[in-house]
C-alpha cells in the first residue's frame, strides 16, 4: 500500500465518490497502440482501485464508464467498447462478488446492444446482497438524460395539482438511494463535468487531475482524498 495513505484521516472519508475515468484514447495515441487499447488498460485499473476504495472506507463509488454523448464516436470503437464491457464482467464478476462489492447501474439500458445489457443484469442480480462497497456503474449514462427520465417517471406516479419538490424529484433518480457525491475526481486533465451526475454533483467538491486514467494508481486515490479533506465544505452557509 502506498505511503500516502497514511495522510488520509479514517474520520473524514466521503460516502459518496464519483470518477470520470477519462483519457484512455490519449493513453494509447501517445504509445502509438490502437484507442481501444487504452480502454482495454483502463478496464484493468478498475478492479484495483474498487478494492483501494473499499479498503479506505469508501461505500458508494460511482464510475463513468459510457456517456449518452459517447455514441457520437466511430462505430468500430464503439463496438469494441461494448465487447470490453462485456468481456470485463464476464472476467471480473467472480472475483467481484468474493471481496463483497455490490454493483449498481445507472444510465438506460435503451440503445444498449442486448448482450451488455445481460452481462450488466446480472452483474446486478449476483451482488445484490453485498455490502463491502456499493459500485455505481454509469453507462449509456447523461446526467440530462437522468433528469428528464426522472421527471417523466414523477409525471406517471403524481396525483392531480401535486407539485414537484427537490426530495421528490431525487426519489425518481436512477439510483434513488444514492447518496449525493461528495468528491469528483476526473482525470486526464480536462477541466470539465461532461453532463456526468449533474443533480447529485450539486455540492461535490472537483478534484482534477492530471493523470490518464490507465495510468491512475491507489496512490492517485489517496492524493485526492487528501486534496478533498483539506478543503472547507460550506453548503452555502458560514
Ligand atoms: C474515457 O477515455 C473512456 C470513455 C469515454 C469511454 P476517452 O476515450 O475519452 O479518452 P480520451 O479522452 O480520448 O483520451
Ligand atoms: C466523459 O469523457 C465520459 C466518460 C469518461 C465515460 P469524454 O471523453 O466523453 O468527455 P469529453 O468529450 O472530453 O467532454
Ligand atoms: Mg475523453
Amino acid at each position: 500500500m502506498s505511503e500516502l495513505h497514511t495522510l488520509i484521516d479514517p474520520k473524514k472519508i466521503p460516502l459518496h465518490v464519483a470518477i470520470i475515468m477519462d483519457g484512455n484514447g490519449r493513453w494509447a495515441q501517445k504509445k502509438n497502440l490502437p484507442r481501444i487499447e487504452g480502454h482495454r488498460r483502463g478496464a484493468e485499473i478498475i478492479e484495483p482501485i474498487v478494492e483501494a476504495a473499499a479498503n479506505i472506507g469508501i461505500k458508494y463509488l460511482s464510475l463513468f464508464a459510457f456517456s449518452t454523448e459517447n455514441w457520437s464516436r466511430p462505430a468500430d470503437e464503439v463496438k469494441a467498447l461494448w465487447q470490453l464491457l462485456e468481456m470485463f464482467f464476464k472476467m471480473k464478476l467472480a472475483l467481484i462478488n468474493e471481496k463483497g462489492v455490490k454493483i449498481i447501474f445507472s444510465g438506460t439500458f435503451r440503445r444498449l446492444p442486448p448482450t451488455a445489457k445481460n452481462v450488466i443484469e446480472e452483474a446486478i442480480r449476483q451482488t445484490k446482497n453485498n455490502n463491502r462497497i456499493t459500485i455505481n456503474f454509469c453507462i449509456n449514462y447523461g446526467g440530462r438524460q437522468e433528469i428528464v427520465d426522472a421527471v417523466n417517471l414523477w409525471i406517471q406516479k403524481r396525483k392531480p395539482t401535486e407539485a414537484l419538490t427537490e426530495r421528490k424529484l431525487s426519489s425518481c433518480l436512477y439510483q434513488p438511494r444514492l447518496p449525493d457525491v461528495d468528491l469528483l475526481i476526473r482525470t486526464s486533465g480536462e477541466y470539465r463535468i461532461s453532463n456526468f451526475m449533474l443533480w447529485r454533483l450539486a455540492y461535490a467538491e472537483l478534484v482534477f487531475m492530471n493523470v490518464l486514467w490507465p495510468d491512475f494508481r491507489e496512490k492517485h486515490l489517496y492524493l485526492a482524498l487528501h486534496e478533498y479533506q483539506k478543503r472547507e465544505r460550506r453548503f452555502g452557509g458560514l
